[in-house]
């Protein structure tokens, strides 16, 4: 009976402790070998009670054994292979799109409905390609408007100030009718603040046919602005680009409901947000497109400010610094 109260009260996590209890009470010379040995020599009045108590002996260690061996088994499968399996899944942490290129995805989307194509080109640009071929030749006091990174001078190599650019490379190598948009990352020598970068991105867009006109110009601009804002109030007011003549700014009304209004709009409830014009016959010829027979209209916008706008963000610097805390906010976005 006292082994039986040992049996019971035995616990062990070891295998090696394990097997010994084992030996001891069922081994082929443990303890029950000797007790079921020593049954023939029990006086027959106790032979019953004693064939009981060895039986529960054989059962209680029988069992033990079982039952620790399960658990050991179980504890090294779950924490050494497979963890706790019982324990709730870790959340999957999933990436999401950073603000730019949601806007400008949602921006190419707009222009791809109604025909435009995407174009894209060099960072690292010629002097051509960023102003001469723009109407900006040297000397053309408009240079200064976009305080350029020089990477080289004589012949120039800069850093492009406007993916204008990359619509000059795309007149000299195709034929009109052209409708192209050219998203991209564009360098300006600014001092960094909360409302401007020296790096930001654009979205310029070109149309060149037969017969367009500035109606079409304001036609498409009207579209874009109700697409992208659902609002469709738009104004131009008179402006200058070397590029494009006559040039336009374009003011988007955003109304006057909240306090963010008042303030991003100045108390006017009108925001600027691209800048447009038909394309200079000057430029069309530097490209080799007959002004004569083709006209065509351009516009540019900064992908930044339209994202501000849309997100209210107050600060541009938020778009580079990759803070998790912030490029978190934009998971429910595709
Ligand atoms: N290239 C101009 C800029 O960067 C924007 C623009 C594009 C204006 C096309 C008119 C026409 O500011």
């Amino acid at each position: 009976r006292q082994y039986i109260a040992e049996a019971e009260a035995f616990h062990t996590t070891k295998k090696e402790e394990l097997e010994a209890f084992r030996i001891k009470f069922l081994g082929s010379k443990g303890l029950l070998k000797d007790f079921f040995a020593e049954f023939k020599n029990v006086p027959n009045e106790l032979k019953k009670e004693f064939g009981q108590v060895i039986n529960e002996l054989k059962t209680k260690a029988e069992d033990k054994v079982k039952s620790i061996q399960d658990a050991i088994e179980n504890s090294q499968q779950s924490s050494s292979v497979y963890g706790d399996l019982t324990r709730p899944a870790e959340p999957l942490e999933i990436g999401s799109r950073h603000p730019i290129s949601i806007v400008k995805n949602q921006i190419v989307d707009i222009f791809s409905n109604i025909g435009f194509n995407v174009s894209e080109g060099p960072e690292i640009e010629d002097d051509w390609h960023n102003f001469t071929a723009l109407n900006l030749p040297e000397y053309h006091p408009a240079r200064d408007m976009q305080d350029t990174f020089f990477i080289q001078t004589n012949p120039d190599v800069l850093l492009r100030t406007h993916t204008s650019s990359v619509q000059v490379r795309y007149m000299e190598a195709s034929k009109p009718p052209i409708r192209t948009i050219s998203p991209g990352r564009v360098f300006r020598n600014e001092a960094v603040s909360s409302r401007s970068h020296c790096i930001f991105h654009q979205v310029e867009g070109l149309y060149i046919d037969k017969d367009v006109s500035f109606a079409d110009l304001k036609q498409t601009l009207l579209y874009f602005t109700k697409e992208m804002f659902g609002k469709s109030k738009i104004r131009l007011r008179p402006s200058y680009f070397p590029f494009t003549e006559p040039s336009a700014e374009v003011d988007i009304y955003w109304g006057l409901k909240t306090e963010t209004d008042y303030r991003i709009t100045k108390g006017t409830g009108w925001l600027e947000i691209m800048g447009c014009g038909m394309v200079d016959p000057n430029v069309l010829k530097n490209c080799n497109i007959n002004p004569d027979e083709y006209t065509g209209f351009a516009f540019g916008m900064g992908i930044e400010r339209i994202a501000m706008l849309l997100y209210q963000i107050g600060d541009i610097r938020m778009f580079y610094e990759n803070d998790v805390r912030f490029l978190e906010q934009f998971k429910a976005s595709i």
